[in-house]
């Protein structure tokens, strides 16, 4: 199971030291092998975060380019977030193909890039409003798979998050039949055993049914990974959750 924090735009040194504090403390009393967290800060604050992450608390970068290096000003190269301190890389979140454009090819281009840097991708896909309310659904995740997803990774290669857009930053959560029915149909999409997170509007006070149903391996949190508070309280959540399993 994987709770992976994406700060996205937010925070600051101060904020990093007080949160990362927070989470070492909450591990160190309940840690469990079968329960990784990780979190996805800033780029410009991964090496300050790394010299306070202690075990098994792990790090992300949120957006990786293709390439190594070269002339793309503005961008970050996965051995550059790998050097900073990242074990995982976020790649094709809803706000990158939203805001950058970012395509299927695109994001399978920095899954890649990601892997041979020795990082984990942890690729999002999601459907929109309009996609959901049009039926599309299933149709929109197998293409995103299709053609986010390099065919030669096996499951220990990436983590797959399942985010509807709608359900982003909303408060709107899918019902727990919807996410049920959406994890069943992406794991027939993909190589068995691979790792499916949920995500959008995951909170303390839903992230225990969330965990409950067995397709979820775990959640991807926006809005409440940002308050020390609420984050490690669902990682205590997920801990119990585990155990109880
Ligand atoms: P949210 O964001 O938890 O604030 O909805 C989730 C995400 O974008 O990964």
């Amino acid at each position: 199971m994987l709770i992976a924090g994406n700060w996205k735009m937010h925070g600051s040194r101060g904020m990093a030291a007080d949160m990362l504090e927070a989470v070492n403390r909450t591990l160190q009393k309940a840690s469990s092998d079968a329960v990784e967290v990780a979190v996805f800060p800033p780029a410009t604050l991964l090496s300050f975060c790394k010299e306070r992450a202690q075990p098994p608390l792990m790090l992300g970068g949120q957006d990786c380019h293709s390439e190594n290096t070269g002339a793309y000003t503005g961008d970050v190269s996965a051995d550059m977030l790998k050097e900073a301190g990242a074990s995982y890389c976020l790649v094709g979140h809803s706000e990158r193909r939203q805001y950058h454009g970012e395509h299927d090819a695109q994001i399978q281009g920095k899954a890649n890039a990601a892997h041979e840097a020795g990082l984990k991708p942890l690729i999002c896909i999601g459907e929109t409003e309009a996609q959901q309310a049009a039926g599309q659904t299933q149709a929109i995740l197998k293409k995103q798979i299709q053609g986010a997803v390099p065919s030669a990774f096996t499951p220990a290669d990436f983590v797959l998050a399942y985010e509807p857009v709608w359900a982003i930053g909303t408060g709107k959560v899918a019902t727990p039949e919807q996410i049920a029915e959406t994890h069943h149909f992406i794991q027939q999409q993909l190589p068995e055993g691979a790792t499916i997170l949920y995500g959008g509007s995951v909170k303390p006070d839903n992230i225990a049914e969330i965990l409950a149903l067995e397709p979820v391996h775990g959640v991807l949190v926006g809005g409440a990974s940002l308050k020390a508070e609420s984050f490690c309280k669902m990682i205590t959540l997920a801990m119990e959750a585990n155990n109880r399993d």
